[in-house]
């Protein structure tokens, strides 16, 4: 993994590569889109009407043949000289064509966490997530890992129809592993045999730890370096795997937009219910963008789909994978802490706990702490200013909240270090390669107090300790991507916020997982962070809601997931920014914390049909050509346009007026059993917002019956100050009450800036 710069920049997934290929030679790779109805009657299949298009180019090299798709688009990936793609274009089947593009990965106590029980609530009554597959495109997987055992897991089911194509990959856990890699290939200066298997396995680490994340197997006494020491289990622990490979290892993972949409295409042959991507491309409009393309027509064939919503916050308009048929997750933290337990050696002081994640049990005693002796300055610490002959086998001592001082500090020969500094809890595992324990300013001070008050101070470090039920919890991670959506700023992106910060997983046993000085060490388990961890928490979820609700749509569970989520945290306030410790907004963390056992029994849902998306895409300006690219649809019809979807939240996008009005309609479907009414309620509207339900009471019959219903939004933002990039107030909330019942459906309401104001 490249080192990284600062501390925006530690996470190892999801930023998105703005890299396309740009071979020196004419000859680079394409995404034909191609209009299946004029294959002429000769033809048996798409694959030879399009392998023999590609003979007829003439050139003095051949066209070479990557992908045949038949389910998310019409069409193939080839290599063409610029020469053959002008000739292809001249075709009248051609509709389109699109450059080959690079995406990047966007880098376990959680089931307890997040409220899942063995005895009671959606475990139980999901069988666990027996029967569903999820489909996991990502570095590959470690099969021998523990997190995979098929111990009491069924036959895969009979309609499966995957494959493992390596040999001995494979159990009930594992159904599927197969590895997409002809667009990579073609890019030559970007693969190396060496650098990566040539088969399903994971070189990287990341696919084996969102795999065992989703749908683990319950692993006894899984720990990283004794730090989260306890028993491993994946969101939906019967649930079963397919691999789809799709990003290969050189410096970093990366995907080819050709291979991408292979795995998907595959995925969907094959049969998955379900499919995570914790990976993202660069942002452009959606019918170029082979994540929403592939999940298109998964949603249309009843597949979830959900993705990381990118590592590139806390600032708004970074969220990723923004398709309103896309689940888009954003990552928070957990009530769990490492830390060390650090003793001055006047008892009078007592013990002061810092955040610690060094990989190893330490427990050092009567080490002498220097600090800055003659020099006192706040730079003290910088690498720059230690001299190794003062500080050789004692502790330092050092204070600032810059992150980039943190990550630059060295020792010069110290044995470690104390840092006071309030930017502790933003430091990943793997930054702790050598031992040093960052305490909050106010103990930090009590320390500094110590030192400058004794002759021959010393200390005493305990490392390797655990602590949890830590409040508060979740905070939004300060890396997880913000709304609005650049593209699509009409739907409240991210969705949802799941655990995405330290997380504990399974990892390939021979990839470094942790670092002391210049000796890696390596574990079957990793802590990792970044909204790749949080993606598949999600897609784990929505197995098990599949599985107890066989007969809802991606959008039906997604919106069970939101409107049951939680907005506060274990301390009852408002979920916080991690960066900011003020309240967050649901630009930042969606509808709220993912809450399972609520989600299974949500009382109503908003539902939304294919052709809903295709009015949104419509409304957004797209031609029915480029529609067609992401539909399939011959006739796109756009006498519906609607930026007004049926979503289970509400954005008003502010005109560049003081008062903007906004009228969104909404339906929403009874999913419980039995007839009942709900009365509408508006929580804490900012000021200079006035919300409007019409009517403010529904009824519904009996299953499936629907109740229609309109929010009227009203901003005035005369004298309001712009906060965050664009937001505007905090948010507002429509809940709908059931009477006589305990169904609440909440949604958040907020109102913010395009990203072009
Ligand atoms: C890895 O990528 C870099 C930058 O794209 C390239 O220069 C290098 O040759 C690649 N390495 C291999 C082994 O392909
Ligand atoms: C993990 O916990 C178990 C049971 O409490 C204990 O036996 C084991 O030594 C612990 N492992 C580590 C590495 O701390
Ligand atoms: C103290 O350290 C700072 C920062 O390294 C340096 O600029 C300054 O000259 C030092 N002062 C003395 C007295 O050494
Ligand atoms: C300081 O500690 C060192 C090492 O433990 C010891 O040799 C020395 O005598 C101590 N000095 C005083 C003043 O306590
Ligand atoms: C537009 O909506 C109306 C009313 O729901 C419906 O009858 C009609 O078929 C729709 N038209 C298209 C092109 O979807
Ligand atoms: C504000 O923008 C909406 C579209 O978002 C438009 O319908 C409305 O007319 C605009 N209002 C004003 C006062 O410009
Ligand atoms: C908008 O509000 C500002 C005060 O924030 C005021 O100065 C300005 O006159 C208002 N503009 C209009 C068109 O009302």
């Amino acid at each position: 993994m490249a080192q990284p710069m600062n501390v925006f920049f530690i996470f190892t997934l999801i930023v998105i590569s703005i890299t396309s290929s740009s071979s020196t030679d004419d000859h680079q790779a394409y995404i034909v889109h191609m209009d299946k109805s004029m294959m002429p009657s000769p033809f048996s299949n798409h694959h030879h009407w399009y392998t023999s298009v590609l003979s007829s180019l003439s050139d003095e090299v051949p066209a070479t043949h990557l992908y045949t798709y038949y389910h998310v688009m019409d069409g193939f990936s080839a290599v063409l000289t610029m020469s053959q793609l002008k000739q292809l274009q001249k075709m009248p089947a051609h509709l389109a064509t699109f450059e080959e593009k690079l995406g990047q990965l966007h880098t376990t106590r959680t089931p307890t966490f997040l409220g899942l029980k063995k005895e009671a609530g959606l475990w139980p009554v999901s069988g666990f997530g027996e029967d569903m597959i999820i489909g996991i495109f990502d570095t590959g997987i470690w099969p021998e890992s523990k997190s995979f055992h098929d111990e009491g897991m069924p036959e895969a089911p009979s309609r499966w129809r995957g494959k493992c194509e390596a040999k001995g990959f494979c159990n009930k856990k594992l159904i599927g592993a197969r590895s997409f890699s002809q667009g990579m290939k073609h890019l030559k200066e970007k693969i190396s045999k060496t650098d990566d298997y040539d088969s399903p396995r994971d070189f990287d680490g990341h696919g084996t730890h969102t795999s065992s994340t989703a749908a683990g197997s319950h692993v006894q006494f899984a720990n990283y370096f004794g730090y989260a020491n306890g028993t491993a289990t994946g969101i939906a622990p019967k649930a079963q795997l397919a691999m789809y490979k799709v990003l290969f290892f050189n410096d970093s993972s990366e995907a080819a937009a050709t291979d991408t949409l292979a795995g998907m295409d595959q995925a969907i042959e094959d049969g998955v219910d379900l499919m995570s991507l914790s990976l993202g491309f660069p942002d452009t409009p959606f019918y170029q963008n082979p994540i929403a393309i592939g999940a298109f027509a998964a949603m249309e064939k009843g597949i979830l789909v959900s993705c990381s919503a990118g590592n590139s916050g806390p600032l708004a308009y970074t969220v990723h994978n923004a398709a309103p048929w896309i689940t888009t997750v954003g990552a928070g933290t957990v009530d769990r802490d490492f830390v060390a337990y650090v003793t001055p050696g006047d008892q009078s002081y007592g013990t002061l706990i810092g955040k610690s994640v060094f990989p190893k049990n330490l427990l050092v005693e009567k080490v002498h702490i220097y600090y800055g002796y003659g020099n006192r300055s706040k730079e003290s610490c910088a690498y720059k200013s230690l001299d190794p002959k003062d500080v050789k086998g004692k502790y330092i001592f050092c204070e600032f909240d810059d992150a980039l001082s943190l990550i630059e500090l060295e020792t010069k020969g110290a044995a470690g270090a104390i840092i006071s500094s309030d930017l502790g809890n933003l430091l990943f595992a793997d930054y702790f390669t050598f031992p040093f324990v960052v305490l909050e300013r106010k103990l930090g001070k009590l320390l500094k107090k110590y030192i400058i008050n004794t002759k021959n101070a010393s200390i005493n470090v305990k490392y390797g300790e655990t602590l949890l039920g830590v409040k508060p919890a979740p905070q939004v991670a300060y890396f997880s991507s913000r709304g609005p959506s650049r593209r699509s700023p009409w739907i409240l992106k991210p969705d949802i916020l799941a655990p995405g910060f330290d997380i504990l997983a399974a990892w390939a046993p021979n990839r470094k997982s942790a670092q002391i000085g210049d000796d890696y060490l390596f574990s079957d388990f990793k802590l990792e962070s970044g909204t790749s961890m949080a993606c598949p928490h999600v897609v784990g979820v929505a197995a098990l809601l599949k599985s107890t609700h066989r007969d809802w749509s991606p959008a039906a569970i997604r919106s069970a997931m939101m409107t049951t989520a939680d907005i506060r945290d274990n301390n009852e306030d408002i979920i916080i920014d991690m960066i900011t410790s003020k309240p967050g907004t649901s630009l930042d963390y969606g509808a709220g914390l993912v809450n399972p056992n609520k989600a299974m029994d949500p009382g109503l849902v908003y539902d939304i049909q294919p052709e809903d998306y295709i009015n949104y895409l419509c409304a957004m300006g797209y031609t029915p050509h480029e529609i067609r690219i992401i539909s399939k649809t011959p006739e796109v019809n756009c006498a519906n346009a609607t930026l007004d979807l049926n979503y289970p939240s509400f954005i008003l996008i502010l005109n560049n007026t003081n008062t903007t009005r906004c009228t969104f309609q909404r339906t929403l479907t009874n999913v419980g059993m039995s007839s009942c009414s709900y009365r509408a309620e508006v929580n804490t509207p900012p000021s200079g917002m006035n919300v409007v339900v019409k009517p403010s009471m529904i009824f519904f019959e009996g299953k499936y019956s629907t109740a229609k219903f309109e929010v009227i939004v009203d901003v005035d933002i005369s004298g309001a100050t712009r906060i965050k990039g664009g937001y505007f107030g905090n948010s507002a909330y429509l809940s709908w009450l059931e009477v006589n019942g305990h169904h609440v459906v909440r949604s958040p309401i907020v109102s913010a800036f395009d990203a072009s104001s």
